[in-house]
């Protein structure tokens, strides 16, 4: 699969075949997901898999702040990945003598290239995917047993899709776009 196709036709997932998605590809898709740029190549992004049925209804009732739309995708879904990244890292300066940000969201924006690189990668491997972003990070991190010095992303939802989703609407590239000049 060409670049092009793989952005374009990528969509969010929500409705999924009855059929868990082999461990060693969920691994192979980690293992490309890698690639993401990060803050000083700190890689600070961490995905925990879950295909235990019990552990995706759990997190469906008590970790998407009661969200029916993300509870109904979730209780369908055969496999879920949280995304973490590892604290305090991305958005430093020190290593170069300057003042770091106190507001830092680099270490967001760390985790926003590797959930889109990730749900590429799976595209790319034929694993549908969602991104979500209604969730209640601090119970997940419970029910997962989040190593301390992580923070919840988001939750990828993933799968065999049940049906390609027809794109939603974008915007002209003129309306996103201007060039500045002098
Ligand atoms: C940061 C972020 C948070 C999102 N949260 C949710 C969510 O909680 N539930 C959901 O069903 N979709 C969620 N989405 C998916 C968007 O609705 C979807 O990407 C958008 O409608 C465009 O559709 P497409 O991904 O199929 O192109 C989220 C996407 C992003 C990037």
């Amino acid at each position: 699969m060409d670049a092009i196709t793989m952005i374009k036709e990528r969509r969010s997932v929500r409705k999924f075949k009855d059929e868990k998605v082999d461990r060693e590809l969920m691994r192979e898709i980690v293992d490309i997901a890698k690639w993401a740029p990060s803050w000083v190549n700190y890689q600070v992004a961490r995905y925990t898999l879950i295909d235990n049925e019990e552990v995706i209804k759990e997190i469906a009732n008590d970790a998407v702040k009661g969200f029916v739309y993300n509870m109904d995708t979730l209780k369908n879904a055969k496999g879920v990945a949280v995304l973490s990244f590892v604290k305090g890292k991305s958005g430093k300066l020190d290593q170069y003598g300057l003042e770091s940000s106190e507001n830092n969201t680099w270490e967001v924006f760390d985790s926003g290239i590797a959930c889109q690189t990730f749900c590429l990668a799976a595209h790319a491997k034929g694993v549908g995917t969602c991104i979500m972003g209604v969730i209640d990070e601090k119970t997940i991190a419970k029910i997962i047993n989040l190593p301390e010095e992580e923070t919840v992303a988001a939750l990828i939802v993933y799968g065999y899709e049940d049906g390609h989703p027809a794109p939603s609407k974008r915007k002209d590239a003129d309306e996103i776009m201007r060039f500045f000049d002098r």
